[in-house]
């Protein structure tokens, strides 16, 4: 089983990323957790240019970037892992790259589809979880001590998290298409909810797929009896 997690920066997808691997392991069931961009020797290396540059790289050079990373991940490490049968979770996969690349940056849906199409090997998530939240207070959350605005070129932030916020609110609408697109695939949620209110709904809509765990009710509370 593939779960992956989506949202701006800021959502506080690690929370609960920490929190569903604490679980599925209570649940023994045999858990991978990874992130784009990364994964690999290769990966982390295109991560690098990709967070760290301070050159201006173009849309297209970002996207081509994302996908390299993508391309290596999925095929050396997410196919054999799920293979063998383990469940992985992925801190982001190719609809961040429709939300940033297409929405945020302005390429082409088409084109873009093209190049996501190339990088996966025909894998898709089984379930996606979406924590929505405004831009502006995922930018408070980041910076907690600080109040807006927030100066965009503060050296605490990644390449891409210096876009500034119109380019995050594109990214969110991006997010809230594609779920219409695809309602079934997506949990949305909203990040501002208490994590562990966020915890008790991913987990009823993970128990549905392990082995064991079919009535969500029985694992509502999240303590793995
Ligand atoms: P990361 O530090 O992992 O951010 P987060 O904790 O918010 O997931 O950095 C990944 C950044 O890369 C994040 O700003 C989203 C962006 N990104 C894209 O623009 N396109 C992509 O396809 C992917 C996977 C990530």
């Amino acid at each position: 089983m593939l779960i992956t997690f989506e949202g701006i920066d800021g959502a506080g997808k690690s929370t609960q990323i920490r929190k569903l691997r604490k679980w599925l392991a209570e649940q023994e069931v045999e858990v991978l957790v990874l992130r784009e961009p990364g994964g690999t020797a290769t990966a982390e290396k295109i991560r690098d240019i990709l967070l760290e540059s301070r050159d201006n790289i173009s849309p297209i050079g970002e996207l081509l970037l994302f996908s390299a990373s993508r391309a290596e991940l999925v095929q050396k490490v997410i196919l054999p892992a799920l293979e063998t049968g383990k469940t992985v979770i992925l801190d982001r996969f190719f609809d961040s790259t429709t939300a940033y690349q297409g929405y945020g940056r302005g390429i082409d849906r088409r084109m873009l589809q093209t190049v996501i199409d190339l990088s996966v090997f025909s894998l898709r998530p089984d379930l996606t979880f979406y924590l929505d939240i405004s831009p502006e207070n995922a930018m408070l959350r980041k910076f907690s001590e600080k109040s807006l605005p927030i100066a965009f070129d503060d050296t605490e932030l990644d390449r891409i998290e210096r876009s500034g916020l119109d380019f995050f609110r594109r990214v969110r609408q991006g997010y809230l298409d594609i779920i219409k697109e695809e309602a079934e695939r997506f949990v949305v949620l909203d990040a501002l909810d208490k994590p562990q209110t966020l915890h008790k709904r991913i987990i009823e809509s993970v128990s549905p797929h392990v082995p064991g765990k079919r009535n969500p009710s029985e694992s509502s509370t999240g303590d793995g009896r």
